[in-house]
């Protein structure tokens, strides 16, 4: 099977002909990894962006993930159909978004489907997001260690969910950092920025350096091609093990995304 590229690009809210212009952009920079979702809305601008390049399909790695609403009795399926529809390609990886809201579900129900998927040849790979250990290790117990490829969580330097981590890297499962740039809101921090001027970066791509540094994928996103650019480049940037260690030591802040239905973090 192909591998998933360590830096990706995320599409939320890369809609429409600028989400496209912004698609294209990463990809001629470099980017082959695209995360996108059926909730997103981005599906179709992914593939259309995929196709305006040229690039042939093996090149590039697409994820996109399941929306909980398709996760009840014979949903699933079907959802996933209009997703390559709308792609107009069979994804890499197809994820689901979030534990099922308030327990609608039970996992076993989205799960066999997640599975009947892939074994229908509609996806190459499945994984999860937003799960917390106890769910990861029932996934894992239902469907086998080997199969969830990825955990794709909120990970950044001020919010690095240490825990679901040390555990995803025990078990073999890839950690996908979402908010892998904490939204802009790393700036004027001053220890991310001493290792940044030290390094002639910037604090978002130290933030992205050190996220590949650890082993994780990544998948920033932004609308702007100077950014799109320069935070690709973080692949470039060697962080010292001392800058590592510094910036595992950072004091953590709470989640960004933690909706009232969420699961109950670690
Ligand atoms: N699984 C999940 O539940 C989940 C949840 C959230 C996100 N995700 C995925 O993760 C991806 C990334 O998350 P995200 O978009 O929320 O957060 P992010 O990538 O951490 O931050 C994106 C924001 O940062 C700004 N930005 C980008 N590069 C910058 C730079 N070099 N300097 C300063 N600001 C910069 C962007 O604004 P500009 O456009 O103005 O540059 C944008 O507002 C999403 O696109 C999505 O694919 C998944």
């Amino acid at each position: 099977m192909k591998a998933i590229p360590r830096l990706g690009f995320g599409t939320y809210g890369r809609t429409g002909p600028t989400g496209i212009v912004a698609l294209e952009k990463a990809l001629e920079v470099g980017y082959r990894h695209f995360d996108t979702a059926q909730s997103y809305g981005t599906e179709s601008e992914v593939g259309a962006a995929l196709r305006r390049s040229g690039l042939a399909r093996e090149e590039v790695w697409i994820t996109t993930k399941i929306d909980m609403s398709n996760y009840g009795p014979g949903r699933l399926v079907p959802s996933l159909e209009r997703s390559i529809d709308n792609l107009g390609l069979t994804p890499d990886l197809t994820l689901l978004h979030w534990p099922s809201k308030n327990a609608e579900w039970p996992l076993d129900v989205y799960l066999s489907q997640i599975i009947e998927a892939k074994e229908h040849g509609l996806t190459g790979a499945i994984g999860v997001s937003n799960f917390p250990i106890a769910l990861l290790k029932a996934a894992m117990a239902q469907v086998g260690a080997g199969e969830i490829l990825t955990n794709q969580i909120e990970l950044n330097p001020l919010h690095n969910n240490r825990t679901v981590a040390q555990f995803c890297r025990s078990v073999g499962v890839l950690v996908t950092c979402y908010l892998p740039i904490a939204k802009g809101r790393l700036r004027g921090g001053p220890t991310i920025e001493a290792i940044a001027a030290k390094h002639g970066a910037s604090v978002e791509q130290v933030a992205l350096a050190w996220e590949l540094a650890k082993g994780y994928a990544a998948i920033p996103t932004s609308s702007r091609a100077d950014r799109i650019a320069s935070n690709f480049a973080a692949r470039d940037l060697a962080l010292a093990q001392e800058d590592i260690a510094a910036l595992d030591a950072l004091p953590q802040t709470a989640r960004t995304i933690d909706p009232d239905w969420g699961p109950n973090w670690d």
